[in-house]
This record gives structure tokens, sequence and C-alpha cells, in this order.
């Protein structure tokens, strides 16, 4: 039977501010003292997917809110037998802080988050300020979050508050957007919006030692 997958879920909603089990990192993965990656908001998990075929040296960690998307890409991985791969299901929002130790995690990438375009529904938006915060603390010296949308005003708002931060410094151009991605891997919503011919907003911050 196929299972409906809602396009959105609240994540103020209640049901996703509990606190998340403690993750079991040599259970994840083979080698649990590699650098790690996370992806917020992995949806399918499909760019991490080719990302840990990519790059076997790295870990690689999707975090999703839609609990179905999870568990069908964390079963498309099984066969594959990568052990530098896991995706969980949890509201980043909440859980960021008890995921992961301070300065554990290499690089952070936020792509295409849902715009959440109503004035009234702006606090859904996942860069808020205490999440700009977690990740100075999550992120190493010299580790990256890197941001891509396609919608403007998402773009500019996540990374007006990610430069505010004395933590991160953004990378050239700091007065405009990279033309080219950084990553090997371009993401489903990018191959999407690259292929109907619309822009992408990127951007790369540094974090300082
Ligand atoms: C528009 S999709 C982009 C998916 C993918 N990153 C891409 O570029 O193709 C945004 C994803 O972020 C997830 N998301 C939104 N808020 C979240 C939150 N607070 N915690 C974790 N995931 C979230 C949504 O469920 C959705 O799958």
């Amino acid at each position: 039977m196929a299972v409906r997958v809602r396009q959105h879920v609240n994540p103020l909603s209640q049901k996703f501010q509990g606190a998340i089990a403690a993750l079991n990192w040599s259970a994840i993965y083979i080698n649990p003292n590699q650098p790690l990656f996370l992806d917020i908001g992995c949806a399918r998990g499909q760019f991490l997917l080719e990302m840990a075929q990519f790059q076997p040296h790295h870990n690689f960690l999707g975090i999703e809110i839609r609990q179905v998307l999870v568990e069908a890409a964390n079963q498309e991985r099984d066969p594959l037998h990568l052990g530098n791969l896991h995706y969980l299901f949890a509201n980043i929002n909440t859980a960021l802080s008890s995921l992961v130790s301070p300065s554990t995690v290499q690089g952070v990438m936020i792509q295409f988050p849902d715009p959440w375009f109503k004035r009234r529904h702006q606090k859904r938006r996942v860069v808020q300020p205490q999440l700009v915060q977690d990740l100075a603390i999550c992120v190493r010296s010299g580790g990256f979050v890197f941001i891509q949308s396609d919608i403007l005003a998402v773009a500019v708002e996540i990374r007006d508050r990610i430069a505010e931060h004395p933590a991160f410094e953004q990378m050239e151009p700091t007065d405009g957007w990279l033309t080219q991605n950084p990553l090997p891997v371009a993401t489903e919503r990018e191959r999407l919006t690259l292929e109907q011919g619309l822009p992408v907003y990127r951007c790369w911050f540094h974090k300082r030692g």
C-alpha cells in the first residue's frame, strides 16, 4: 500500500518537541572517528546517498522531520552496506544540542529549507537564532556551514542570521552569492531548480578558530 507523505509538517507542533534518544555512534558508523557531516532537512536522502559513496572516509548524518522519509532512506541505504551513512528522524531545532557534542561536527549542509512564506508561519523556518547558536557550539574550528535556497528572501535571512554570529565568517563573495556549488553532489531540489533555469542562492561560512 502506498504511504502518503505529507508535504510539510509543523516543527512547532507539540509532537516534535520531545527529547531524542542519544545516538550510539559506534553502532551507526563503522569508523565513528571519521569527520562528521550533517545534512539538515535531508528529505529522501538522495544527496547523502551519493556523498557517502563519493567520500567513504567521511561520516554523514541526515536529519529529517518526516519519519516516513527517514525510514525509506535507511532502507534504501541498507543493501549498499554503507557504514558511513545514517538518517535520523528528528526536529533539528530541538535535537541538535543534545545530538552532538561541542566541536564534533566538521560540516553542516542546509539545502533548500522549507520557505514557510506566510508571515505568521515564519517561526517554522529551520534557521532560527537558536539553531545558529547550536551550530556555533557543535561545528569545530575550521569547519563549515553551507546553505543554498531557490528563494532569495529565505537565503538572505539565513545568510544574515549566520553572518551576525561571531563564530562564523562568510567566505567570498561576501557581497553576493556563490555561482557554483562547491560540493560534488547536487540535491534533488537543486537539480529541479537548475533544470527549470531558476537561480540558486548559495553561501559558505567558515567556523572561526
Ligand atoms: C524543501 S525540502 C529540501 C530537501 C533537500 N535538502 C533538497 O535540497 O532536495 C526541506 C526538508 O527539510 C525538512 N525539515 C523542515 N524542517 C525541519 C526540521 N525542523 N528538522 C528537520 N527537518 C526539517 C522537511 O521535512 C523537508 O524534507
